[in-house]
């Protein structure tokens, strides 16, 4: 999958322009402030219809500018094209077309524009919350597994009704009981899928860190969110006192993470930045490798300020696992100097220069 064309109106300081992208890598370098992170954040908005700055999307469209609008056309794996468009109005109203039709949600776009973000704030992946691990543990899982979106809905239900019930006990014990067993039913699902899934990524990541940088020690491993030796229905049973204490579900599916350690240390509390970083890209990356083998169309790669927290050897390392990808890439720059080379003769690279919001093509890539 990639993006044949790519039109932006009112994002940001974004001049409305139409962009060709090259299939494969696309450089945008300019001065602070010009405009990059915006052309990353309108094709964010296309593929998620969200931002990845803010969780507002006011602040996204341009001042004085009631709506801001972002159309994609995109090359389907399958073959054929189709159209995307988001617009959002500074009042909140929300349209999705795909093909000229609304979409009933953002999780079509998710499937169509499947998309990796690798940026400054990336090093959260390893740092935050547990969160922020699930949701790209469950990216990766979506992208692979057909089944994972229902059951994750009939996840959400059962937990829904077990923690109202928790709250306010409005439901007969033999009722809630039948929901309980929905809730266990739809979590071991979710854990096979889940399990599943980080045995195919683990090799595959080790492989991609280990042409990244040198780690001696560093192990990915998934905590499913309950004791590894007890069933769900077990654990739920023995912490209903705590749970209604609580007012919501301890343990289950909700819960889990994925664990990096560096020996017997979180990887977090022991790595530079930089190394965070190359983590983080060894992990997004095997993900694209894993959606590439499933389904032919990859995922477009965003990464913002490539250079930032890398040396010249860990750039260029980086440049060539995301090239051997074969996936469309988006990188931006303040100096793209060094991006300018060692890419191989046959990749077409494509260089646009941002300047205050006007974005201009300097180089056309070669197909
Ligand atoms: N809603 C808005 N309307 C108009 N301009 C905005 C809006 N929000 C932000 N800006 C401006 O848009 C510009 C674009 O910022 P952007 O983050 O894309 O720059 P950048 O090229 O990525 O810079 P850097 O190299 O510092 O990361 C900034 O100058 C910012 O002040
Ligand atoms: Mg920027």
């Amino acid at each position: 999958m990639s993006l044949l064309r790519l039109s932006v109106t009112a994002v940001r300081n974004l001049h409305p322009v139409t962009l060709s992208p090259s299939p494969r890598i696309n450089i945008l370098y300019g001065d602070n402030g010009s405009g990059k992170t915006s052309v990353l954040e309108a094709v964010h908005l296309l593929g998620l219809a969200r931002s990845f700055r803010s969780t507002r999307l006011n602040p996204v469209i341009q001042y004085e500018q009631p709506t801001c609008t972002v159309f994609g056309q995109v090359a389907l794996a399958e073959g054929g094209t189709s159209n995307l468009g988001v617009s959002r109005e500074r009042q909140g109203d929300f349209t999705i077309r795909i093909d000229g039709q609304n979409a009933r949600s953002a999780a079509q776009l998710a499937e169509m524009l499947p998309l990796q973000l690798i940026n400054p704030d990336s090093f959260r992946l390893l740092e935050g919350a547990p969160k922020i691990r699930r949701q790209f543990l469950d990216w990766g899982v979506f992208h692979v597994e057909p089944r994972f979106m229902a059951t994750w809905q009939r996840l959400q239900k059962a937990l829904r009704q077990r923690n109202s019930w928790l709250r306010h006990g409005t439901l007969d014990a033999v009722s809630q009981a039948a929901w309980d067993r929905e809730l266990c039913l739809a979590s071991a699902e979710i854990d096979e899928y889940r399990r599943t899934y980080i045995a195919a990524l683990k090799p595959v990541f080790e492989r991609t860190l280990s042409e990244l940088v040198e780690l001696e020690g560093l192990t990915l491993s998934y905590y499913r969110g309950w004791d590894k030796d007890r069933e769900l229905s077990e654990v739920l049973a023995t912490s209903v006192l705590r749970d209604q204490q609580m007012g919501h579900t301890q343990a289950g599916p909700q819960r889990a993470d994925l664990r990096l350690r560096l020996g017997a240390n979180n990887a977090a509390d022991i790595l530079s930045r930089g190394q965070q970083k190359l983590v983080v890209c060894a992990l997004r990356i095997a993900q694209g490798h894993l959606v590439s083998q499933v389904r032919r169309g990859q995922c477009i790669y965003l990464v913002d300020d490539l250079p930032s927290e890398l040396d010249e050897q860990h750039r260029r390392a980086l440049c060539r696992l995301l090239e051997e990808l074969n996936c469309q890439v988006f990188i931006t720059c303040v100096d793209h100097e060094f991006l300018r080379e060692g890419w191989q003769k046959e990749t077409p690279v494509a260089l646009f220069h941002v300047e205050q919001g006007r974005i201009t093509q300097t180089h056309v890539h070669r197909e």
